[in-house]
């Protein structure tokens, strides 16, 4: 029987790796960097199946590169922003992704951020290597308290509430805006986006990326934000206006923020928020644990396998295509 062919555009982790190369021929991208786009479309020429990273973007240029006998496209992360999934049920093509296995690391990120923001970590420490530290001093590098303190959550999906669920150990009060999500771990929903902001001493964002999510965080939304807030985004970076955000940290309008993504990742070294001591930015790590990658790439390797066999994808974004089509 002959194995079908598929392109992975990045090396993942073996946990995943070993189960495609056990069922495929692969062709496995191992470079530093990312293929180029007209790399990506020459690679992708005869495929059955692609497993995709967040870096590649999934179109109908790209399907149709494929080619007709393209049955699967499995997207190696819960965030599927890179792919425009119409264009892959308009194909009959299903799309895997990775939801769950991450939730509690990007919810560790998250409340990484939300401390060291607060708390000015990333500062203290430059603070001791400069050979700025002579001495104690009561008012001394101060911060915000986390406890007693209301934290404000946009999308209280998962990973919204995985975030909620570790607050409650600081004693924080926690509200919510995501219409239709129902209250976990105490969590009071606000009925406006406006409301949560005026009411919330930390902010953080647990949305999609989508067409109402884009610049979501702009200089509306920062000017009602409270003067000693901190800001803190693990979702997507295009869901802030970058620009508003530096302006609202280099006036101090709010105190502070953590981010785990960007716009564009990378952030250029030339990008003004890396001027900022109030700004504390990690480069999208959210899922970066060990155990948590080697889940991605099994859930992956697994999305991936499921569709070249013809079976339904354990996690597939469109199911629709399994009703209007018999691949
Ligand atoms: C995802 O899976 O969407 C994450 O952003 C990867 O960390």
């Amino acid at each position: 029987m002959t194995r079908p062919k598929v392109f992975i555009s990045r090396k993942m982790r073996d946990a995943g790796l070993d189960l495609v190369l056990e069922f495929c021929d692969a062709d496995v991208w191992d470079e530093e960097m990312p293929p180029t786009r007209d790399v990506l479309l020459e690679k992708v020429r005869g495929v059955d199946g692609l497993l995709s990273m967040l870096t590649d973007r999934v179109d109908a240029e790209l399907l149709d590169a494929a080619g007709p006998q393209l049955k699967v496209v499995s997207n190696h992360a819960v965030g599927f922003d890179n792919i425009v999934v119409p264009d892959a049920t308009a194909r009959g093509i299903p799309i895997g992704n990775t939801p769950g296995i991450l939730t509690d690391a990007t919810a560790d990120i998250a409340f990484a951020l939300l401390l060291t923001a607060a708390r000015r970590i990333v500062e203290s420490e430059k603070y001791i290597r400069e050979g700025k530290w002579k001495t104690w001093h009561p008012s001394m590098l101060l911060g915000m308290d986390l406890a007693g303190k209301t934290l404000g959550i946009v999308g209280f999906g998962r990973i919204g509430r995985a975030v909620a669920k570790r607050a409650v150990g600081f004693g924080m009060r926690i509200i919510y805006y995501s219409p239709g999500a129902e209250s976990e771990f105490g969590a009071i929903k606000m009925n406006s986006l406006d409301e949560l902001l005026h009411e919330s001493d930390f902010v953080s964002i647990h949305t999609p990326l989508n067409d109402s999510t884009r610049h979501m965080v702009n200089a509306d939304f920062l000017s009602k934000m409270k003067p000693n807030a901190v800001f803190i985004n693990t979702s997507r970076g295009p869901v802030v206006d970058q620009a508003a955000l530096y302006e609202a940290l280099k006036a101090k309008q709010i105190f502070a923020a953590g981010l785990d993504v960007t716009d564009p990742e990378p952030l250029p070294l030339t990008s003004p928020l890396l001027t900022l001591e109030n700004c504390v930015i990690v480069p999208h790590i959210g899922s970066a644990s060990e155990r948590t990658r080697d889940d991605m790439a099994r859930l992956a390797a697994e999305n991936l396998i499921a569709g070249l066999k013809g079976e339904r994808l354990p996690h597939c974004i469109n199911p629709e295509v399994y009703e209007n089509f018999q691949k």
